[in-house]
């Protein structure tokens, strides 16, 4: 029988709703075939959280039915996007000694994951991932897969994702309100990198910066680990807001000519570009310089790189990224942006986009834009963590036959791919 998988979006301009079947490619690879997709914008959620339910509750059923019909089936569960300035991150390690002779366990394993996971949080925050970025077996690192290694101490560097327990129940809410059970939620810079990121990129160091419309997350890649993410209160809604304020025009008209005109390279636009939108306080539309609409974008993309650039530096990781930033989400489409990005962060930087590279069959045009980078990435996330899914059944099976199911659950994505 197929199995399908689906995926929920809910981001501050859009939700995405998306259905696929798990199939297989000509080598024997796991691999999706979209079934359904359904969009709706977005309304009650700004910066990632849930401002006004009923509203929320309203979009995500549009968007969740439109998928239904195109894949002329029910969504029963899905994998969730959560992201907001109210997501918090942490690198933390764990411990666990190991009978030698019987080899790492399962156990082991999970005892050094839950030693990592012991961190104390603030109040009202609680843990969405514990990430195993590393395990070391008796001081030896950069095991991939410890498991059944002979060894008296395993260690493991893990990276923590906490987040509101009141934005994700508020989340939880919504989408429980349509009969629909949550697979998982997923901080979505993790699974915007499944849909953009080459694997050599995420060996070597790489940012994904994911510009989207009310949040800008970054999440910094090595070794194939995520070792850091943060979560900014800034997106393409700044862009068109600060167009709206310099030119005295409703915010619509403004992300209108941002979408239509917009740059962020004011020189290359002829100085008697004109362009005429309505404003406030007058009848009948005025005209104004295009190069003055994109120096006002140049601004806040210089500033947002700034920010970016500042956060990289705080990590500890902005002389680590040789394959350098992926900027993706619907800002990253704003002409201009990779040459200023280059420019002021000093690194390569491309625009990244789900592309039909991706063991993806049915990706419509529409999905291959840097906008539908997250909800393409839930999926590949649900895909993969199948696959570590059946890896580790087999792996509890050779090493652990009475292992019980429940074990396997609560290990459900704390391995690393
Ligand atoms: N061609 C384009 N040029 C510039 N900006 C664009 C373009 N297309 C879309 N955008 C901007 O992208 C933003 C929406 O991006 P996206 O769909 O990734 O956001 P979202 O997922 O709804 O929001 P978030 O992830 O922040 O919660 C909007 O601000 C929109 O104006
Ligand atoms: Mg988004």
């Amino acid at each position: 029988m197929e199995e399908f998988i689906s995926a929920i979006d809910i981001g501050t301009t859009k939700v995405c709703a998306l259905m696929a079947g798990v199939t297989h490619d000509s080598l024997g690879n796991l691999a999706l075939r979209i079934l359904g997709e359904g969009q709706a914008p977005s309304q009650g959620i700004r910066r990632g959280v849930v401002i006004n339910v009923s509203e929320a509750i309203a979009c995500i059923s549009e968007a969740v039915e439109k998928c239904e019909q195109d894949a002329g089936m029910n969504i029963t569960s899905a994998y969730i996007g959560i992201a907001g300035s109210h997501i918090n991150t942490l690198n933390s390690k764990g411990v666990s000694p190991v009978e030698p002779r019987s080899g790492v366990t399962m156990h082991d394993m999970q005892r050094a994951l839950e030693g990592a996971r012991a961190v104390a949080l603030p109040q009202n925050q609680e843990v969405i991932h514990t990430i195993a970025r590393q395990w070391t077996v008796d001081g030896q690192s950069d095991v991939q897969h410890p498991l059944g290694m002979s060894a008296y101490r395993l260690e493991v560097d893990a990276h923590i994702v906490t987040g509101s327990s009141t934005a994700i129940h508020n989340i939880a809410q919504c989408v429980r309100a349509h009969d629909i059970e949550i697979d998982e939620l997923v901080l979505e810079p993790l699974a915007a990198n499944e849909a953009v990121l080459r694997p050599e990129e995420r060996r070597m160091g790489v940012a994904v910066v994911d510009m989207g419309g009310g949040t800008t997350d970054i999440a910094i890649f090595e070794d194939d680990g995520l070792c850091h993410t943060v979560i900014l209160d800034m997106g393409g809604n700044h862009f068109s807001n600060d167009v709206a304020v310099g030119l005295h025009a409703p915010f619509e008209t403004a992300e209108e000519l941002k979408l239509r005109y917009g740059s962020v390279m004011p020189d290359s636009v002829p100085e008697d570009d004109k362009v005429w939108a309505s404003v406030f306080g007058e009848k009948s539309e005025r005209s104004f310089s295009r190069r003055f609409i994109c120096e006002i974008l140049a601004d806040r993309a210089e500033e947002m790189f700034e920010i970016i650039g500042g956060k990289l530096d705080e990590s500890g990781y902005f002389d680590k990224l040789p394959a350098g930033v992926v900027l993706t989400g619907g800002s990253s489409q704003l002409p201009g942006l990779t040459e200023m990005g280059r420019s002021i962060l000093g690194m390569p930087v491309r625009v990244g986009a789900p592309s039909t590279r991706l063991p993806i069959t049915g990706l419509s045009r529409n999905l291959q834009s840097p906008a539908y980078a997250t909800s393409i990435g839930l999926l590949l996330w649900a895909l993969h963590e199948d696959a570590r899914k059946i890896r580790r059944q087999y792996a509890a099976e050779s090493s652990q036959p009475n292992w019980g199911s429940q074990l396997m659950r609560w290990l459900k994505n704390l391995l690393p791919g």
